[in-house]
């Protein structure tokens, strides 16, 4: 589907996001595990969670919708083993979230997904939880999925990671909780701790100290509430089309402030980006507040390679912010964004240039030349959500055609109709 955007003149509102879809994997993932029932809370009802609901509904876990939540009726420490294979969609965070728990079942499971997913690399997670123990096939040595596990009779490991990944340090911590001896994942830098603090909402085994994490079997656990905060890499989207528009205010209420999660505004202000936010809540163990973005004259800055993995999926977006900055934006430290649900480095270059901005690109770097962004161009989301919203942004002002503009639903199905909204145009 094809979506035309007409030459916007300011952005003005209030907007509550949808669900953080990491928070939302792992809740319906701790939910199935735990023993009773409860609910998750402003869960995120897109591409990829429903993709997550369903696994876990093949895995023996009840999950109803319930108005805006989801209603968990667990199934305990043990699963049951699913009579086919599990499809995990576009979604990487399940698939590699899962083979950590599968590892720890003494079962048979079959891991699929689509196109995208069966490209991207999985021997990040398969090579960890092997060591511990696991029986898992693939395709190519095991490095791409479909996925075959057999679990049981895993044993704790000390693992270093080689990239730093929250989804490989989750695999390895939910594969944890079944191993004999502790589990410890060492971080090469920060990044999201949604596991950590969700497994601190269960009354789970979890230990923080500096950059390893270390958890270990887990004994039965009771079924507990959990409220999701709104998603900050969907609030990026609406934050950057608000500064780079004249005449714009635009606030994001209910959003999760997780400091590993804050990158882009750390960059947004270095930029000189008109933006505050305030945590005014803790809400069962994650930060949440609202985010205030107004027109600003922003200027380009070389990023600190350190920021990136605390803003990963935000890079698409602060690429469009960089298109309307004044001078060179230098953005490095991409190699992860190469493997991502498009080659992100790739698919940002050439979607600036369709927008006629000037951009040079390396393996693991992009520069962006600021202040030409050109109107009617076309955006081409490489079946990637991210793509299509980011650069359906980066061309608001000037008017856009955005192409398979039905991508956003992946994470964010609102996304067309809250962006008419702060248009003015219902
Ligand atoms: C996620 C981790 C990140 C991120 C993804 C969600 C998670 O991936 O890009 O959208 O929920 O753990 P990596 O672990 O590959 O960096």
């Amino acid at each position: 589907m094809e979506r035309v955007i007409n030459p916007t003149h300011s952005l003005k509102g209030r907007l509550r996001v949808p669900g953080d879809k990491s928070v939302t994997h792992r809740g319906l993932m701790l939910g199935t595990l735990a023993q009773g029932e409860s609910t998750l809370y402003y869960p995120l009802k897109a591409g990829d969670t429903l993709s997550t609901a369903s696994v876990m509904r093949a895995l023996g876990s009840e999950i109803t919708e319930q108005g805006d939540h989801f209603h968990i009726k667990g199934v305990g420490l043990k699963l049951r083993e699913p009579g086919d294979i599990l499809d995990c969609g576009n979604a990487g965070t399940l698939i590699r979230l899962v083979s950590g728990l599968l590892s720890g079942q003494e079962m048979f499971t079959i891991l699929t997904g689509d196109a995208s997913l069966r490209r991207r690399p999985m021997a990040r997670v398969t090579t960890p939880l092997r060591q511990m123990g696991a029986r898992i096939e693939g395709r190519e040595n095991s490095k791409l999925a479909p996925l075959a596990i057999r679990g049981g009779g895993l044993t704790g490991i000390h693992y270093e990671m080689p990239v730093a990944s929250a989804q490989v340090k989750s695999a390895v911590l939910l594969a944890g909780l079944f191993a004999d001896d502790d589990t410890e994942v060492v971080e090469p830098a920060p990044t999201r701790d949604h596991t950590e603090r969700v497994f601190k909402h269960y009354g789970l085994p979890i230990e923080v100290e500096g950059s390893t994490i270390r958890t270990r079997r887990a004994s039965a656990f009771a079924a507990r509430d959990l409220t999701v905060p709104g998603d900050i890499s969907s609030a990026a989207f609406f934050i950057v089309a608000a500064l780079i528009t004249p005449e714009s205010e635009v606030t994001l209420e209910g959003v999760g402030l997780n400091p590993t999660r804050t990158g882009l505004l750390t960059v947004l202000k270095e930029m000189g980006a008109d933006l505050s936010w305030e945590i005014t809540e803790g809400q069962d163990g994650e930060p949440v507040g609202w985010i205030r973005a107004r027109s600003s004259a922003l200027k380009g800055v070389s990023v600190d390679p350190k920021l990136i993995p605390l803003m990963v999926d935000e890079v698409p977006i602060l690429a469009a912010a960089a298109a309307w900055a004044e001078g060179e934006t230098y953005i490095p430290n991409l190699e992860e964004l190469r493997v991502k649900e498009s080659d992100r480095v790739a698919a940002i270059a050439k979607n600036l240039q369709n927008l006629g901005v000037p951009v040079e690109v390396g393996h693991d770097w992009l520069r962006v030349i600021g202040g030409k962004v050109q109107g009617g161009g076309t955006v081409e989301p490489f079946h990637d959500h991210r793509i299509a919203m980011a650069f359906a942004v980066c061309g608001l002002q000037k008017g856009v055609t955005v192409q398979d503009a039905e991508w956003a639903s992946i994470s964010f199905p609102s996304f067309w109709e809250d962006l008419e909204r702060l248009m003015g145009k219902d």
